[in-house]
C-alpha cells in the first residue's frame, strides 16, 4: 500500500509526495476522511491528485492512501432506477445514512449489497465460456432483463452453476481455473468497453419529437449535440427525449447544472410511463447528478461513469440513449483542473486536449456487435447539451463538438423568445445520418415520408427568401402563390414544428401522427394551389382549414386512424365552392 502526504490543497487539486509507484489514473484517498481522488499528473516525486469531494479543512500533512486501481465503475443489476453522483455513490442511500444530500467521505455501495436477485442460467455445467459470453440473466425491472457476462480476462469451463437466489457478491457460477463469476462487474470508466465490431446505425432513434423525427434524425448509436444558449431549452429538450425515445436504457447525465433541474426529473420520472412498455420510466433510467453545488472534479467523472454503465447495458444487447447535460460543464471542470496543474491554457483558457477528450467521448457512442455468445447487437447513442457563453457557437466545446457528431440542433434564442419550442433553428441545423437511414424511412413509412420532409424544408428555405423580399417591398408586393407559401410556412413552423413538451398529448407525436400531419398540411397546399389562380389568395386565407391545421397536433392517439384519413380526404376535394 502506498501512502503519501498532502503537501499542496488548491481547490480540488491536492499535491502529494512519497508516493512511489503510483501510476497516472490510480485512485486514492485523501486525508483523514478519506475523500475519493485520482491521480492526473506524477511529475518526479510530486503526485497531483484531482479530488472529488470538497477539499476544504484538509490539511497540508494529511495522508494519501493509494488503492492500488483505477477508478472502477461497478456493474450489474439495481443499476436501473438509481440515483449515482459522479463517483457512483448511490445518492438516497446516502442520504438516509447521513441526514444530507451528500456527506463527505460517505460511502455507499454503488448496488446493493444484501438485495437477492433471482438468477437463471441459460450456460451450463460443461460449456467453455470466455469474455463476453452471457452465462445467465435477472429480471432487473419487468422490462429489462439484465444479462449476466463473463468479465474481461476470465476463461474456462463452467465446473458449477446453478439456478437461485443470489447477492451480488455471492458466486453464481465455477470455472475450472478456480475462478468464480459473479452478477457484479467492475470496469475502470476511462477505457471504452471493447466490442466485437462497430456496426453502421441504420435505425432511427424514434424520440416522438417532430423536429427530430422528421428533419434532423439521430440513429440508434448516432450521436447529437444540442447547443444552445441560456434558457432556450436545452434541458426540457434532453429530457424529452429521455422520457420519449424509444430507446431501451436511458442514462441521463445531470453535470453542473442547477439542483432543482434535477430534482425535477427525480420527481416527474417516477410517474410518468413508458408509452411502450407501461411501466414508470424510471425503470429503465439510469440518473446520475453532479449538480452545480457539487464538487467540479467529479462532474469530470459523471460523463464517464455515465457512458460507461451505457455501454454495460449494450453489452447486453440494449439500445442505450444516453443525455448529458451540459458537456460544457464537464469542460470547464476540465479547464479549472486543468488552470490549478498550470499546464499551458490552449483556446479560451481551455486545456490543449480539449478537442480530444470530447472526441473520446462521442467516439463511445455507436451500433456494436457485442463481444461472446449468443449474438447481440446493441448500440449507445450520445445527444449532449452544449452551453455556449453568450449562445456563441464559435467558441470552442460547440466547434469540437460539432466536429464530431453527426447530429446538430441548433437552438436559437430568438426562437426561444418568441416562444416558438422547441427552438430548434430548422435552417442551420443538420443530420449527416440521412443516407445511412433512408432506406428504414423507406421501408417502415414509404418514400413519400422523404418527399414529404423535403418539400416542407423546400417551403421553409423559400419562406427565408421571401422574407428578406417582404423585408424590402412588404408583402403586397408577392404574387398570391408566394402568398400562400408564406402561409404555409407559418403553419408548418407553429403546427408542425412547434411541440409543447408540457402538453398531455403533444408532448409526444408517434411517427404515424407525424406522418399524417405533414400529409394534410401538404394536401390543402396543393389544394390551395390548384385554386389561387381562380379565387383571390385574401379568400382562401380565411378558409377555416387552417384552423383545422392547427389543432391537428391535439387529436389523441387513440383518434389517429379514425381522424387523419377523413381529414386529408376533406383537404384534397377543397373546391372552389367552399370558398365562397
Ligand atoms: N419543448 C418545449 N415546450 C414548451 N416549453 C419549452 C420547451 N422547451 C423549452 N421550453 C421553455 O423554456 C424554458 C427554458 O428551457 P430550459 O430550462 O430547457 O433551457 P436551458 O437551455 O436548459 O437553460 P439553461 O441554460 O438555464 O440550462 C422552460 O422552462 C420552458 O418554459
Ligand atoms: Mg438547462
Amino acid at each position: 500500500m502506498i501512502v503519501g502526504r498532502i503537501t499542496r490543497i488548491s481547490g480540488p487539486v491536492v499535491t502529494a509526495r512519497g508516493m512511489e509507484g503510483i501510476k497516472i489514473r490510480d485512485m486514492v484517498r485523501v486525508g483523514e476522511l478519506g475523500l475519493v481522488g485520482e491521480v492526473i499528473e506524477v511529475k518526479g516525486d510530486l503526485v497531483s491528485i484531482q479530488v472529488y469531494e470538497e477539499t476544504d479543512g484538509l490539511r497540508v500533512g494529511e495522508p494519501v492512501q493509494s488503492e492500488g486501481r483505477p477508478f472502477l465503475a461497478e456493474l450489474g443489476p439495481g443499476l436501473l432506477g438509481t440515483i449515482y453522483d459522479g463517483i457512483q455513490r448511490p445518492l438516497e442511500v446516502i442520504r438516509d445514512q447521513t441526514g444530507v444530500f451528500l456527506a463527505r467521505g460517505a460511502s455507499g455501495d454503488p448496488l446493493n449489497r444484501s438485495k437477492r436477485w433471482h438468477f437463471v442460467p441459460t450456460a451450463q455445467i460443461g460449456d467453455h465460456v470466455a469474455y463476453g459470453d452471457v452465462v445467465g440473466w435477472v429480471q432487473e425491472t419487468p422490462a429489462i432483463t439484465h444479462k449476466i457476462m463473463v468479465p474481461e480476462g476470465i476463461r474456462g469451463r463452467i465446473v458449477a452453476i446453478a439456478e437461485g437466489d443470489y447477492t451480488v457478491d455471492e458466486p453464481i457460477a465455477e470455472l475450472d481455473t478456480g475462478q468464480k463469476l459473479y452478477m457484479k462487474q467492475l470496469w475502470p470508466i476511462r477505457r471504452p468497453r471493447p466490442s466485437a465490431q462497430k456496426i453502421a446505425p441504420a435505425l432511427p432513434l424514434i424520440t416522438g419529437q417532430r423536429i427530430f423525427d422528421v428533419f434532423f434524425p439521430v440513429p440508434k448509436g448516432g450521436s447529437a449535440i444540442v447547443p444552445g444558449p441560456f434558457g432556450s431549452g436545452k434541458t426540457v429538450t434532453q429530457q424529452a427525449l429521455a422520457k420519449w425515445s424509444d430507446a431501451d436504457i436511458v442514462v441521463y447525465i445531470g453535470c453542473g447544472e442547477r439542483g432543482n433541474e434535477m430534482t425535477e426529473v427525480l420527481t416527474e420520472f417516477p410517474r410518468l410511463e413508458d408509452p411502450r412498455t407501461g411501466q414508470p420510466l424510471m425503470r429503465r433510467t439510469v440518473l446520475i447528478a453532479n449538480t452545480s453545488n457539487m464538487p467540479v472534479a467529479a462532474r469530470e467523472t459523471s460523463i464517464y461513469m455515465g457512458i460507461t454503465i451505457a455501454e454495460y447495458y449494450r453489452d447486453m444487447g440494449y439500445d442505450v440513449a444516453l443525455m448529458a447535460d451540459s458537456t460544457s460543464r464537464w469542460a470547464e471542470a476540465l479547464r479549472e483542473i486543468s488552470g490549478r496543474l498550470e499546464e499551458m491554457p490552449g483556446e479560451e483558457g481551455y486545456p490543449p486536449y480539449l478537442a480530444s477528450r470530447i472526441a473520446e467521448f462521442y467516439e463511445r457512442a455507436g451500433r456494436v456487435i457485442c463481444l461472446g455468445s449468443p449474438h447481440r447487437e446493441g448500440s449507445v447513442t450520445v445527444i449532449g447539451a452544449v452551453s455556449p457563453p453568450g449562445g456563441d457557437f464559435s467558441e470552442p466545446v460547440t466547434q469540437n463538438s460539432l466536429r464530431i457528431a453527426g447530429a446538430f440542433w441548433g437552438l436559437d434564442a430568438r426562437l426561444a423568445y418568441s416562444r416558438h419550442f422547441p427552438a430548434i433553428n430548422w435552417l442551420t441545423s443538420y443530420s449527416l445520418y440521412l443516407d445511412v437511414l433512408q432506406d428504414w424511412y423507406i421501408r417502415h413509412l414509404g418514400a413519400d415520408f422523404l418527399a414529404m420532409r423535403r418539400e416542407l424544408l423546400e417551403i421553409l428555405q423559400k419562406e427565408d427568401e421571401l422574407k428578406k423580399i417582404v423585408q424590402l417591398v412588404g408583402r403586397e408586393s408577392l404574387s398570391e402563390p408566394d402568398k400562400l407559401l408564406l402561409d404555409i410556412a407559418r403553419t408548418i413552423r407553429d403546427d408542425f414544428l412547434r411541440q409543447n413538451a408540457f402538453h398531455e398529448i403533444d408532448a409526444f407525436c408517434p411517427l404515424k401522427k407525424q406522418y399524417y400531419m405533414m400529409q394534410a398540411i401538404l394536401t390543402f397546399y396543393k389544394a390551395c394551389q390548384r385554386l389561387v389562380g381562380t379565387v383571390p389568395y385574401d379568400e382562401l386565407a380565411k378558409l377555416p382549414e387552417w384552423e383545422q391545421l392547427s389543432k391537428m397536433r391535439y387529436v389523441p392517439n387513440e383518434q389517429i386512424g379514425s381522424f387523419f384519413p377523413k381529414f386529408i380526404q376533406e383537404l384534397s376535394t377543397l373546391s372552389k365552392e367552399a370558398v365562397r
